[in-house]
């Protein structure tokens, strides 16, 4: 009896699981729709790469932002924020992982609702 609950149990999780999956499929997938269709990939990857000729791209890796702010209060904000107004170029605090000095406004590209479904995508991506 214990035996055959346990194995529901566990069934159970394992199709709570693969729905997460599905999910995070799905989110993923939408995520980076809308990061092409507003023109973040021009400056910005998802995987922080490292170039052999020592080459930095434009804008910080998302993984690296998710790094550095996933564990902030209202970095969610915050981010939303920098990415519809753009960043302050005198404030620039991604040196030596990028090259760009500071990112322009993306308002005209994004809205508001989608520019905060990105970061918190963009949030979760670190682990
Ligand atoms: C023209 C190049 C460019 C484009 C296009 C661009 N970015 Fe950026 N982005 C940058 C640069 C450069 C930085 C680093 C700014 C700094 O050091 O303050 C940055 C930083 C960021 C950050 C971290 C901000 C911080 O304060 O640390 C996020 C999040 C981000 N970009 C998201 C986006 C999203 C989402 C889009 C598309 C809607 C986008 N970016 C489009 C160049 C760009």
């Amino acid at each position: 009896m214990i035996h055959r609950s346990v194995l529901a149990g566990l069934t159970g999780l394992l199709m709570l699981t693969s729905v997460a999956a599905l999910a995070d499929t799905a989110s993923l997938e939408k995520a980076q729709k809308m990061a092409a269709n507003a023109g973040c990939f021009a400056c910005h990857t998802i995987k922080h790469q490292t170039s052999k000729d020592g080459t930095l791209p434009i804008g910080p890796a998302w993984e690296d932002v998710s790094a550095q702010y996933k564990d902030k209060p209202g970095a969610a904000d915050f981010l939303t924020r920098i990415v519809l107004e753009g960043s302050n170029p005198y404030a620039s605090h991604w040196k030596n992982k990028a090259a760009g000095l500071a990112m322009p406004p993306n308002a005209v590209a994004i809205t508001e609702g989608d520019a905060r479904q990105l970061v918190f995508w963009i949030l979760s991506l670190s682990k």
